[in-house]
């Protein structure tokens, strides 16, 4: 294990069919203003608004709707909330919806009492949070982000065309996350494997680290296998409670700070997925499967025995008879088959991208050092290249 860490995770989390009887539990320990914020209206069409509002009624609050949040929610809408939140003097947040809607309640609870801009501050500058925080809770309906467990917020400046991710410390967390499965039926096809693929990179943006034994990668390995097995079932059957609540689960591991621990991690797959989000707005789980094979393949000889056990471990590969290159590349060629059957996006081309913008995403992608190979500007173009 690498370094010195702590690890606690405040998050608490109610799971399952009957989870969201638990909202009369968590409510009463805030006051009486709440912000209710969801997305475009699905919540509306499955029913969950109105048993939402009933619950909020029957706890006695007092609510302010905050709707339309946006996939890949925008620095004026965030404006908009914190405003809302401020001026309506709001104890809770209650987020209800995917990734966006969590990521942008996260954002209001720390802007609503920033005396400056908060993007310059949380996302341009990076800085921490030194005014009252407003207390989150969530209520998922759309499975991938990992953001019901963990402190990230990921904004976009449509202006400037960035899109930036702060990933706050434990006092942004949410302090619950009711994750009903059933919930996940209503999401269309190309939103579920989009946030299948979202799931499958974030564990290997923090697996393809290191060259120790890690228990990490383990536990890593077991999530990939479940993540792969349970993926192959929801996408012919939707509703297959098992598979779905299965991937809920390894959703919320695959992102709440467990399995980085003792790691360094790599995250240049986000950065390049993020760059091209800022100029498509495209839906996040496609920007990286997208590029994701391009980029394994030229990162592949500087962690070879990783990429060698990744094909064993993760895809079953028989090593027997095989270099160790060949082995590492049968591995990322069943990875490019799974991929491919599950419905994913294999090429930026499709999210939007056009010749003439590759240059201005290749200059935007932030340049991490976790991974197995530091990569230049004319790397990440070539990436970029390689996926069009
Ligand atoms: O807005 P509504 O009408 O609710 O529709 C949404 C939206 O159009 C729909 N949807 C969600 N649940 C549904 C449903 N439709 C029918 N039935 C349901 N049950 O799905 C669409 C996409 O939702 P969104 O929240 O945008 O998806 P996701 O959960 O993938 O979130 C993406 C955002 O999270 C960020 C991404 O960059 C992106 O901005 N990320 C956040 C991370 C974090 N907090 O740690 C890490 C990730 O790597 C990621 O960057
Ligand atoms: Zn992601």
């Amino acid at each position: 294990m690498l370094g010195n860490f702590i690890y606690s995770n405040p998050t608490k989390l109610y799971f399952g069919e009957d989870s969201l009887k638990f909202l009369n539990e968590e409510l009463p320990k805030y006051g009486k203003n709440v912000l209710f914020v969801y997305g475009g209206g699905s919540i509306k069409k499955t029913g969950l608004y109105d048993e939402i509002i009933k619950i909020l009624k029957g706890n006695n609050k007092e609510i302010f709707e905050d709707a339309g949040v946006m996939p890949n929610p925008t620095v004026e809408k965030l404006y908009e909330g914190s405003k809302r939140a401020k001026d309506n003097n709001v104890d809770f947040i209650l987020a209800v919806g995917g990734g966006s809607v969590c990521d942008y309640a996260k954002a209001v609870s720390v802007s609503a009492y920033c005396d400056e801009d908060p993007w310059n501050k949380y996302f341009l500058r990076m800085e921490d949070v030194d005014n009252k925080i407003v207390p989150v809770g969530c209520v998922l309906t759309m499975v991938g982000t990992g953001s019901e467990m963990n402190g990230g917020s990921v904004i976009t400046n449509p202006a400037t065309k960035h899109k930036i991710g702060h990933v706050f410390g434990e006092n942004v967390f949410p302090k619950f996350s009711i994750l009903n499965p059933i919930y996940t039926y209503t999401i269309p096809q190309y939103q579920m494997v989009a946030g299948f693929f979202d799931i499958m990179s974030h564990i290997l943006e923090q697996y393809f680290s290191g060259v120790d034994d890690n228990t990490s990668d383990y536990i890593m390995e077991g999530l990939l296998k479940s993540l792969i097995h349970s993926s192959k079932i929801a996408v012919k059957n939707p509703k297959d409670y098992e598979a779905r609540s299965n991937i809920m689960w390894t959703a919320t591991w695959a992102l709440n700070t467990l399995v980085a621990k003792g790691k360094s991690t790599d995250w240049m797959v986000h950065m390049i997925g993020q760059a091209i989000g800022g100029y498509t707005d495209a839906t996040h789980g496609m920007t990286l499967s997208a590029v994701s094979l391009p980029y394994y393949r030229l990162i592949m000889p500087y962690g070879l025995q990783k990429f060698k056990r990744y094909a064993i471990n993760v895809w079953d590969v028989n090593p027997e008879g095989k270099t160790d290159e060949q082995i590492a590349k049968e591995g990322l060629d069943r990875m490019e088959e799974y991929m491919k059957k599950t419905g994913l996006v294999m090429n930026i081309k499709d999210l939007g991208v056009t010749e003439d913008m590759l240059d201005r995403i290749a200059k935007n992608t932030f340049i991490l050092k976790g991974g197995y190979k530091v990569l230049s500007y004319e790397e990440i173009l070539e990436v970029l290249k390689a996926s069009m």
